[in-house]
């Protein structure tokens, strides 16, 4: 019988307690991207506030080996976040009851009735929009303890890590809302209505023009010169004491009359699609210095993506859990080497374009030699968000160890196509010995190369003959 969240959570409660008790040490295990290491940082920081011994760990993916490399450990229990969705039964297998898994990942329905799955999807919550690992991390750890309400700030991080903000003009929805609504009346942050310029608090404005690429802007955007010109031709100060400013240092007053210049500019050009992606919510850690990369939410979760992207994981959760230290200026400069990297990486990619073949529903890119494993989810992503690829899913594969090709799955804005890609890539990836999953509309999988070229065929048989339902011609 599948319990209600309250039950599961209380059972999460009653183990955790009975684990501090007898003086039981603990490991966490979580993914390496923003919304693992955010609930990483949530159930580290509730267990260290319990006084409980416990190590945390990161990973790109849960798999066999790393059940085996479980069952052989010194911990006595395991707490696993945002992964191992489809493990239920090995873990039991393996671990017998020391294990407990926080996850928002579309799961089989026959891990329902498992009490130690702890799954968004098994309450009727989607873990595609109104909740992440993040989001249950924090629901676990609050019922922990009431005090950990203040770790609220974080689940929202990881929200939008996630790319959860899909409300109107980028708001939350469902369980995410209340979470942001409790850190908001905590005063941990401030939710506006504003210009949703990339880098609000740290790129010169030119550049955080010239980054923003949703809305897509012809002319403007990823053209750093032409931004720099009509900036200086609206009069703006671009400048304050020597200094570039910044998206959020600007004035309600220059930021209207920037809008009335981008419209000029933009004549034509679907300005009210323009400006309705333009506008929308932002979130702020009022507590954080001004221009710091820590300020505006989603640059938070970008800096924690590329530390994890990078192998840094530690640096991203340290940051989390409170260092304000040594850690920023790692996480500053993990940053631009992140930044430099999916660069080159998109370079070669658009510069090689035997490596892309498209169909009216599908954009296939090799990145084989190019993208690195750890990598492939971002640059699926970024691919995904180019405005030439609207309405299309976007896979891409590259190698992975041992003769493994990890494939990355995305929908981009607009998608309607009438196919789930977690359900897509995990039943394609069993039926070919390998393993997948995901959500809706972001999912990987992993099979063996030998098995490459009937994977590719079982995509394009299941891709290339979707219908739009929007699309009647
Ligand atoms: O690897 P990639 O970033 O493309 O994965 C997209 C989403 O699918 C991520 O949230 C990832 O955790 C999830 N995923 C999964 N099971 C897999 C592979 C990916 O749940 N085997």
């Amino acid at each position: 019988m599948v319990k209600s969240l309250n039950e599961s959570l209380s059972y999460f409660k009653h183990t955790i307690s009975d684990l501090i008790k007898s003086g039981k040490n603990i490991s966490i295990i979580s993914h390496l991207d923003c919304d693992g290491l955010t609930s990483a940082s949530i159930i580290g920081k509730a267990l260290f506030r319990e006084g409980i011994r416990c190590t945390i760990s990161t990973t790109n993916e849960f798999n066999n080996n790393l059940v085996d490399r479980l069952s052989n450990d010194s911990r006595d229990f395991h707490i696993i976040t945002d992964l191992a969705g489809g493990f239920a039964n090995t873990l039991d297998e393996k671990l017998g009851e020391d294990w407990l898994v926080l996850d928002h990942h579309e799961i089989p329905e026959e891990e329902y009735d498992n009490e130690r799955v702890i799954n968004s999807w098994k309450f009727g919550i989607d873990g595609g929009l109104e909740i992440c690992a993040g989001g249950m991390t924090y629901l676990a750890s609050k019922s922990l303890n009431k005090k950990n309400e203040d770790l609220a700030a974080i689940a929202v991080i990881s929200a939008i890590g996630d790319r959860q903000d899909k409300g109107e003009r980028k708001s939350f929805t469902g369980k995410n809302l209340d979470i942001l609504n409790t850190a908001k009346s905590n005063g941990q942050i401030d939710v506006d209505l504003d210009l949703l310029l990339v880098g609000r608090e740290t790129r010169p404005l030119s550049d955080a023009l010239a980054f923003t690429s949703q809305p897509f802007i012809e002319g403007l955007t990823w053209n750093r010169s032409s931004c720099l010109a009509l900036l200086n031709s609206s009069g703006i100060p671009l400048k304050e004491k020597g200094r570039w400013r910044v998206p959020a240092e600007l004035s309600d007053d220059e930021k209207r009359h920037l809008i009335e210049t981008i419209s000029k500019f933009a004549t034509g050009k679907n300005m009210t699609e323009i400006l309705e992606e333009l506008i929308g919510y932002t979130f702020t850690f009022p507590k954080e210095d001004q221009r710091s990369f820590l300020r505006d939410v989603r640059e938070f979760s970008t800096v924690l993506n590329s530390c994890g992207r990078i192998s840094k994981s530690g640096v991203g959760i340290s940051i989390c859990m409170g260092d304000r230290h040594r850690m920023l200026q790692e996480g500053e400069k993990i940053l631009s080497e992140y930044r430099k990297k999916i660069r080159d990486y998109m370079n070669v990619l658009s510069n090689e374009r035997w490596r892309t073949a498209e169909n009216m529903n599908c954009v296939m890119v090799n990145g084989e030699g190019v993208v690195p494993e750890m990598m492939t989810g971002t640059i699926t992503s970024i691919i995904a968000g180019s405005p030439k690829n609207t309405g299309k899913i976007v896979i891409l594969r590259t190698n992975g160890e041992e003769g493994m090709i990890k494939f990355s799955s995305r929908k981009s804005n607009t998608c309607n196509l009438n196919i789930n890609l977690s359900s897509l890539m995990r039943t394609g990836a069993a039926k070919f010995d390998g393993v997948g999953g995901g959500h809706d509309a972001a999912a990987g999988a992993k099979i063996t190369k030998d098995k490459l070229d009937d994977f590719l065929d079982y995509l394009e048989g299941n891709v290339t003959n979707l219908q739009d339902p929007n699309n009647t011609q």
